[in-house]
């Protein structure tokens, strides 16, 4: 922290030069999470923020995907991402033309999109889910059948609390497809009273080990009020970085996964983002509307 005080000095006073608001995903590092992010939280919570802001600038601390939701949402206002490399797995594995594919396969289908997906995609689907919603988004879907895309394991886990036939396309992310239920099994072992909780972006297999899943804000609620002596927090490894300081009682067991998509942003491309005014997230205009009726009919559904 002591390195890293100048930084979150520097950045701070920008700040507020540009009038500018900086989103925070759980994924930041804690510098980044508590030093200089004035709102943090899930995708969802991002979401709602960017499009209630009266900020003119956001400054997206997460993946490119993000940053292009809040813009999608926020079109008048300049949104910038500190390294627009910072991708994901689930984003790049599909295409607006993978989705007529998937329409064609399944006709009348609604198509629910997970909001990790590029704005060409976005305005493609029906509607878009994040992990916090997604149930309650495929349930709240007319007919039978329902399209959910791009991630397969997302998608497995939904089918098993709704209604409803949920198909889906076979994306992954790269952080919690790595973990297996016999790691999970050996912590347990070691420790019958080790709590785990895991997010639904693992297989089902992995979510069956674990005592609770759900969103990142979700998992960090839970270990707020449940307060376990010892917990596995089956998620990127920011996540037990960021709680742990408000909860020195828990001991937090790392089997964790980087993501090296979230760990493109740093303090030093957070600043000179702000100096700098780059690098400014465009979305093509023909894009905006469809892609901004998706994300948005998801959160007046309230889920
Ligand atoms: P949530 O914060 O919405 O749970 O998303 C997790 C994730 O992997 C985002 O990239
Ligand atoms: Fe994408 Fe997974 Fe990284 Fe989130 S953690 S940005 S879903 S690759």
């Amino acid at each position: 922290w002591m390195l890293h005080a100048p930084y979150i000095r520097a950045i701070k006073a920008l700040k507020k030069e540009r009038g500018a608001v900086i989103l925070g995903h759980n994924y930041m590092t804690p510098e980044i999470f508590h030093g200089v992010s004035d709102f943090r939280g899930d995708s969802l919570a991002l979401a709602i923020e960017a499009a209630r802001t009266e900020a003119p600038v956001i400054v997206q601390c997460g993946v490119h995907f993000m940053a292009e939701t809040s813009k999608i949402l926020s079109p008048e206002k300049t949104v910038l991402i500190p390294d627009s490399r910072a991708g994901c797995s689930l984003a790049s594995s599909i295409t607006a033309k993978d989705i007529e594919g998937m329409r064609a396969q399944y006709p009348g289908a609604k198509v629910v999109s997970y909001v990790n997906t590029t704005a060409e995609v976005k305005a493609a689907s029906d509607i878009c889910c994040t992990s916090a919603n997604a149930a309650q988004v495929v349930e709240a879907m007319p007919g039978d059948t329902v399209i959910m895309t791009p991630d397969g394991y997302l998608a497995r886990n939904v089918a098993r609390q709704v209604s409803k036939r949920v198909v889906w396309w076979e994306g992954a992310c790269m952080v919690h497809e790595r973990f297996t239920p016999e790691e999970l099994r050996a912590y347990r072992e070691a420790d019958p009273d080790t709590a785990i909780i895991a997010h639904p972006e693992c297989p089902p297999a992995v979510i069956d080990e674990a005592d609770f899943s759900g969103s990142t804000a979700d998992m960090i609620n839970w270990v707020r009020r449940e307060k376990p002596r010892k917990v596995v927090m089956v998620t990127e490894c920011s996540m037990s970085d960021n709680v742990a300081s408000e909860l020195p009682e828990t001991e937090f067991v790392r089997p964790c996964n980087i993501c090296p998509h979230m760990k493109r942003i740093t303090l030093e491309n957070v600043l000179w983002s702000l100096h700098t005014m780059t690098e400014e997230v465009v979305v093509p205009e023909h894009l905006i509307a469809p892609a901004a009726r998706a994300v948005q009919a998801m959160i007046d559904l309230g889920a």
